[in-house]
């Protein structure tokens, strides 16, 4: 899901799928990436991030208190469901200036200095913050740095994208995005790794 969108939101916006294939191809030279090349690769990061801001593939959490407690001058009782909707937050222009733009500079390097620190919860937050949140950014980032060195996606048109919260964020049908080759197979900078 993380992919899905960061696919359909990069198609709509040319200027982030430039940038993008500028970094693959400024850092990659033509091969195919490995983890040791991900530190040569912060915009893909910030582009994954971004994605995950506007469409957290995990759209909301709950919690339920074993005692009475207060938040935020609210008495929430014991036992309660206590939900936390990661979708509507990432939204709140309280946290993120113009939230409805996909602007991945957003995250660029220093962004939790720059973020109140549970206002970017896509791998949620405390003791049973997502333990899988390294490992998946990591591939998130792999996946999308290989696929994107070599093939641009689009989206097919008259389809209405509407976002569906049914424990993750997706699309009813997914999303059809036909696949187009960025270099001619005589110009392709190396060989399928
Ligand atoms: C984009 C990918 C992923 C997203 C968005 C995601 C999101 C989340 C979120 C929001 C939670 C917290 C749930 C809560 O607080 O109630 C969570 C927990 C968890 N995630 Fe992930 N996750 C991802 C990938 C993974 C992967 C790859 C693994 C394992 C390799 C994993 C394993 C877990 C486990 C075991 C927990 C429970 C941790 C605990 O309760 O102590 N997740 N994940």
């Amino acid at each position: 899901m993380a992919l899905t969108w960061t696919w359909y939101l990069v198609s709509r916006h040319p200027d982030v799928e430039a940038r993008l294939h500028a970094e693959l191809d400024r850092a990659l030279h033509g091969g195919s990436p490995a983890a040791a090349d991900l530190v040569q690769l912060p915009y893909t990061e910030m582009v994954v991030r971004e994605a995950m801001r506007l469409y957290p593939p995990a759209a909301g959490f709950a919690r339920e208190p074993i005692e009475d407690v207060t938040i935020g001058g609210y008495t929430v009782p014991k036992g309660s469901l206590v939900t936390v909707n990661t979708y509507a937050l990432h939204r709140d222009p309280r946290f993120f200036e113009e939230p409805e733009r996909f602007n991945p500079e957003r995250f660029a390097a220093g962004w939790e200095d720059r973020t109140p620190r549970y206002a970017s919860l896509p791998f949620g937050g405390g003791p049973r913050v997502c333990i899988g949140n390294g490992f998946a950014m990591m591939e998130a980032r792999l996946i999308l740095a290989t696929v994107a060195r070599r093939w641009r996606l689009t989206l097919e048109p008259g389809q209405a994208v509407v976002p569906m919260q049914l424990v993750t964020t997706r699309r009813r049908d997914g999303i059809r995005m036909p696949l187009h080759r960025r270099y001619e197979r005589d110009h392709e900078p190396v060989a399928l790794g």
